[in-house]
């Protein structure tokens, strides 16, 4: 298999323009000094391997919520990873002995930079951002989480796809062996997910590699997973090996699961119940048994920044 390096990937391509501006001072001192794509360690994604390791030098983001994040105990004990069972405490259990590197992610599709890259290679040209963002489970919880990712549009750009890639679709690794959950057909494994391509450029969305400042716990998708806060949590695929840019709308794990119940848009949507449940609130963990359930909001109070993405889209329809 052919693993890619970024030694082919110029400066402006991997960076957002804020970014860019930013680090163009030290990017033309790196040149100065010996020429390539050299990136500051300081200003770069390093990621190490040791669970629970810190992750430096990461800012902070203007999309972050101000609501108090839940804690650590919380968002890393009530899961949902099939890959590592279907309860809610299995993933932390199931998933402590998971190694996940090396890691290789295999970039397909209508894209002019497609092949296989080491993980390392693929995040370390972009500046972490820390981005504390309200999440919403279809199954009627919330949780405020501080993810620590990198903005997906910026690595979307660097791999340059065609004016054919209309969507992007995500698959999660699929190996029985060291994900005990695919050893039951509770799904089609591998697990998949998709967007379209104005959903993956939005600004909202990442690929995130942490939680708390620290690595990506194994049971929230080491060592690197999806996050589109506006969506129902199922769409924040975990543990990705593959991007493919598509020309047709991919196939995706719980659609395909259940079609009446789980549309490929999965926008959160208090006025679309599902099938079995309501959706017009939610619970919101941490808060304690006996709290009462808050009004569950149209794009999990995203609506501002997300809801051009959807004019003149039947949302009822395409739930
Ligand atoms: N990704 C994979 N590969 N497998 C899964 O079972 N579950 C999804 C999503 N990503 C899932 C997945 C669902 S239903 C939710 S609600 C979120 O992960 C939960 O993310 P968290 O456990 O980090 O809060």
């Amino acid at each position: 298999m052919l693993i890619r390096k970024p030694a082919d990937i110029r400066p402006s391509e991997i960076t957002s323009k804020s970014n860019y501006v930013n680090r163009r001072s030290f990017i033309k001192a790196g040149l100065a000094a010996g020429g390539g794509l050299i990136a500051s360690p300081g200003l770069s994604a390093v990621l190490p391997r040791e669970p629970r390791a810190k992750l430096d030098d990461i800012s902070p983001s203007p999309f972050s919520t101000d609501e108090t994040p839940t804690s650590y105990e919380d968002i890393t004990t009530y899961n949902n990873f099939y890959e590592f069972g279907t309860g809610k405490d299995d993933p932390h259990r199931n998933a402590r002995d998971f190694e996940p590197w090396p890691w290789t992610l295999e970039v397909e599709g209508h894209a002019d930079k497609t092949g296989a890259f080491h993980l390392e290679d693929f995040v370390k040209p972009y500046a972490l951002e820390e981005r504390i963002y309200r999440m919403r489970c279809v199954e009627a919880w919330s949780m405020v989480i501080p993810w620590v990712g990198i903005p997906l549009a910026d690595v979307i750009k660097t791999l340059q796809p065609t004016s054919k890639a209309k969507y992007v679709a995500f698959r999660t690794l699929h190996d029985p062996k060291r994900m005990p959950g695919q050893r039951r057909r509770v799904l089609d494994w591998p697990y998949r997910e998709g967007l379209t391509i104005a959903e993956a450029m939005h600004p909202l969305t990442i690929l995130a590699v942490g939680v708390y400042d620290e690595v990506m716990p194994n049971q929230n998708g080491a060592p690197i997973r999806l996050v589109v806060p506006w969506k129902y949590g199922f769409k924040g695929i975990k543990s990705i090996v593959g991007i493919r840019f598509t020309e047709r709308m991919p196939r995706t794990s719980w659609n395909m699961s259940a079609p009446h119940e789980y549309g490929f848009y999965a926008n959160v949507n208090p006025n679309v119940d599902h099938p079995r449940w309501s959706q017009a609130r939610e619970r919101r963990i941490g808060s304690g048994l006996f709290a009462s359930r808050q009004p569950t909001l149209m794009f999990n109070g995203y609506a501002e920044q997300v809801a051009s993405l959807y004019e003149g889209l039947d949302l009822v329809r395409n739930y």
